[in-house]
């Protein structure tokens, strides 16, 4: 048997090759929106912002691969490459390290990648792939200074304990020695106060505050140094975005492209809802919600409720941290009953903002527009603003032979893409494993373009 399928059957079995300390087993997650069952992708809904650390049970799980069940007792962090002492070391090991504990938003590149227009591939998010957790463990530095690192080690690679899927690439990329040696970057075993969730990292993962999660590798194994950033996939192809804008819908040139790194000052409306009827009692309105930015503070969180006309400073809540999401609320009482766009704007300690058009990227990173949510003011029905979902159309045998198996239906049945987007999508598919016979492409393209088209 190939190494991947084996390791893939053993975690199917549950980790019985463990005989040792296996990782306790994660609280289940309640109330999320699954956008892939297997591998899993959990987003958090709107409500979940009302809360200022984001409980593990709520927290959103983005995986590339199957999450693999790391056996503590024989896990060891092998750190080489431009350094003077190679080290392995144990989770005891680590421990003795001074230890550092911070909160910070973890937010997935790809948050807020289904508003994007034209529409691009990849899971459909919303505003939910982003937590706010409290991590605790070691500083990556500490880690680098103690293997000596050398004045030629540039990028610091981290690589986890996942396996890919049929011939996908493995999963590793590489940050900037200067990043790397930060105070604040950690390698942490803690999550809100208790060991890291199987889902989150277990036992190690690492934590990049003000970056978004692409670098924020989990299940650690490895850590090298090396004189050049990585080239693989996951750091040359994926995470990247135009340098400058680029025309909607066109492919772009890796070299024209910088790697996804910092995030963007942002603001999430956790209320009122889009649709919902407010005011009709005659009393204030709560507009609420959370806002964060990347490595420098959110200074001010402004709302309005004119359609953008006007501003007005919302008040911002007490619980902060340097990375941390920072909550706000401005109360509104609507003037004479009508439709209302209310809208909310993060600026932080650098004068950035949120803009209120977005370039567009090829593959749909750190959207941060001004959010929009459109209410009615005063007494009267309910708006009808959501659509009924349509039920996901039966899998004709071939493409469910061809498409279902490293992943469920549910990956394909999220996107919204144009003929040509489906044809580049099944090649990338067909790259990495998935059989389709060249006969039967034609029909295979046409199902999916046909159910799963741009509406
Ligand atoms: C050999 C395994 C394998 C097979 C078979 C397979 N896929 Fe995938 N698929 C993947 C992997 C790996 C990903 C990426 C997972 C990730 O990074 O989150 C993926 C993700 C996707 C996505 C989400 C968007 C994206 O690009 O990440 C779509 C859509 C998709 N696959 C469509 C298909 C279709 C259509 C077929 C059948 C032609 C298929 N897949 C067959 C491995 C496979």
């Amino acid at each position: 048997m190939k190494r991947r399928a084996f390791l893939r059957t053993l975690s199917a079995a549950g980790g019985f090759l463990a005989g040792g300390p296996l990782p306790a087993a994660d609280k289940v997650k309640r109330n999320m929106i699954v956008r892939s069952t297997r591998p899993e992708d959990l987003e958090m809904p709107l409500d979940g912002f009302a809360t200022w650390i984001t409980p593990i049970e709520r927290f959103f799980v983005r995986s590339h691969m199957y999450t693999p069940k790391v056996d503590l007792s024989r896990w060891q962090l092998r750190v080489e490459g431009e350094v003077a002492t190679p080290l392995t070391l144990t989770m005891e090991d680590l421990r003795k390290l001074p230890q550092a504990e911070l909160a910070g938003v973890l937010e997935c590149a790809g948050n807020g990648r289904s508003f994007y227009r034209p529409t691009v591939a990849g899971l459909q998010w919303e505003h939910g792939s982003v937590g706010n957790g409290r991590w605790k463990g070691v500083r990556l530095a500490d880690v680098l200074k103690r293997a000596g690192i050398r004045a030629s080690g540039k990028h610091v690679l981290l690589d986890g304990a996942d396996v890919p899927m049929g011939t996908m690439p493995d999963f590793v990329r590489t940050i900037p020695a200067q990043k790397a040696l930060h105070a604040d970057t950690l390698l942490a075993f803690d999550m809100n106060g208790e060991p890291l969730p199987v889902a989150h990292g277990f036992p190690l993962r690492a934590i990049v505050p003000g970056w978004a999660g692409d670098s924020w590798t989990k299940w650690i194994t490895h850590v090298r140094v090396l004189d050049k950033e990585h080239d693989g996939f996951f750091m040359k192809t994926a995470y990247r975005y135009p340098v400058t804008s680029v025309a909607p819908g066109s492919s772009v040139d890796q070299a024209l492209m910088t790697p996804v790194e910092s995030l963007r000052p942002k603001s999430v409306i956790g209320g009122p809802l889009e649709g919902s009827r407010v005011g009709a009692d005659g009393k204030p309105v709560r507009i609420w919600g959370v806002a964060w930015s990347g490595e420098a503070p959110v200074a001010k969180v402004e709302v309005s409720t004119d359609s953008g006309r006007t501003w007005l400073t919302a008040t911002l809540g007490q619980d902060r941290d340097k990375y941390a999401w920072r909550s706000w609320e401005h109360f509104w009482t609507p003037p004479r009953p009508a439709h209302y766009v209310l809208m909310a704007r993060a600026t932080d300690a650098r004068g950035e903002t949120q803009p209120f058009a977005q370039d567009w990227n090829p593959s749909g990173y750190l959207w941060n527009v001004v959010p929009q949510v459109r209410v009615e003011g005063g007494p009267g029905p309910e708006m009808m603003s959501t659509m009924p979902t349509q039920a996901a159309p039966e899998f004709p045998p071939k493409v469910k032979q061809a498409c279902i198996g490293c992943h469920e239906s549910d990956a394909i049945a999220g996107q919204r893409l144009t003929r040509a987007q489906w044809e580049r999508e099944a090649d990338k598919m067909i790259r990495w494993g998935a059989t389709v016979k060249p006969e039967d492409r034609p029909e295979l393209i046409d199902f999916l373009a046909r159910h799963f088209g741009v509406r």
